[in-house]
């Protein structure tokens, strides 16, 4: 059988993390400057089902069963064989590589899990729709993150803007005007679940207050949904930087976020804001085409390890 590869891309949410966990709509677009690839060739020594993992920027070069089976690449293929039946898979390499930076908020490991789904299904000829392939990483992410969404694994899975809401069917988003949007990165690796606990703690603590701030996200939501279909892009930018208000009162912006935020904005972002999971992690900046170049080198002055530029560019209307 001959080698067979897939990927999946990086993402951001736009507006809605963190309120997302409380039933109220968020938007999330992939990134695709950034990917999580699997590649899968038969295995001639191996008994039929052993598995050898090759991920070497974790160091990994091994049979998955000594990973364990809380491993999420071990609860990905427990997941795919179930899906199938409990079928034997054929004995196989699976290498894992990803440019997608790990604890960021970038999605890296539902874009890990998708691409290893999609690599896997494809090697075995069990081709799957993108509906059983996000629902089958959802299931992984729960194991990893305790109480995940699911905007991640949708984002990742069907690589198109959404706006997602629990709950809710899928909203697949495209843009009638483009848009730049700036990452930076604070460097500072932050695990989501941790935020999302935190999140959950001083929610329980003050239900009301945590509901009202929830409230004001969603409804930043629903507005920038109305903008992205309807225009002008230019007035995400105050909705952007009003959301990272209300995740700051949240309690999950960080020192670092904020500083990359400020210097977006005084560098004349229309707005900017933190994304994904917060407590450090990455930040995004809206940015007119003749900024984005200052918007870059005031991040990288202001700490920014890594920054990415990405244009949201296709005709945006809801199916
Ligand atoms: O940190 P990320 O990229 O995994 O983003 C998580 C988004 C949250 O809303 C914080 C959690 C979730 O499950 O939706």
């Amino acid at each position: 059988m001959p080698a067979v590869s897939a990927y999946a891309p990086g993402k951001i949410i736009l507006f809605g993390e963190h309120a997302v966990v409380y039933n109220r709509p968020a938007i999330a677009v992939p990134v695709f400057q950034v990917k999580a690839r699997a590649e899968v060739t038969p295995s001639l020594k191996a008994v039929p089902g052993g598995i050898r993992i090759i991920a070497p920027q974790i160091d990994i070069d091994n049979d998955l069963t000594s990973l364990g089976d809380d491993h999420p690449l071990s609860i990905t293929i427990e997941a795919l064989r179930a899906h199938w039946g409990g079928v034997r898979l054929p004995a196989i390499n699976l290498r894992i590589t990803s440019t997608i930076p790990i604890a960021a908020g970038l999605g890296s490991s539902a874009a890990v899990t998708v691409a290893v789904i999609r690599a896997v299904s494809r090697f075995v000829k069990r081709e799957l729709s993108e509906d059983e392939i996000s629902q089958l990483a959802f299931k992984v992410e729960q194991h990893q993150h305790g109480n995940p969404s699911g905007i991640d694994n949708t984002v990742v899975t069907y690589q198109k803007p959404v706006v997602f809401q629990r709950g809710q069917p899928l909203k697949i988003l495209t843009v009638p005007e483009p848009f730049t949007l700036i990452i930076g990165d604070t460097g500072v690796q932050s695990a989501t679940s941790e935020a999302v606990a935190g999140v959950r703690t001083r929610w329980q603590e003050e239900p009301s207050r945590y509901e009202g701030l929830f409230d004001r996200i969603g409804e930043i939501g629903n507005h920038a949904r109305e903008i992205l279909l309807n225009g002008p892009v230019t007035e995400l930018g105050p909705l952007m930087t009003k959301n990272h208000q209300l995740l700051k009162e949240i309690g999950v912006s960080s020192p670092e976020l904020d500083r990359l935020v400020n210097a977006a904005l005084s560098t004349g972002a229309l707005g900017a804001k933190l994304s994904g999971g917060g407590c450090g992690g990455n930040m995004i900046a809206l940015a007119t085409a003749d900024q984005a170049a200052a918007i870059e080198a005031a991040l990288k002055h202001a700490g920014a390890v890594r920054t990415w530029m990405t244009t949201i560019s296709e005709t945006m209307r809801e199916r």
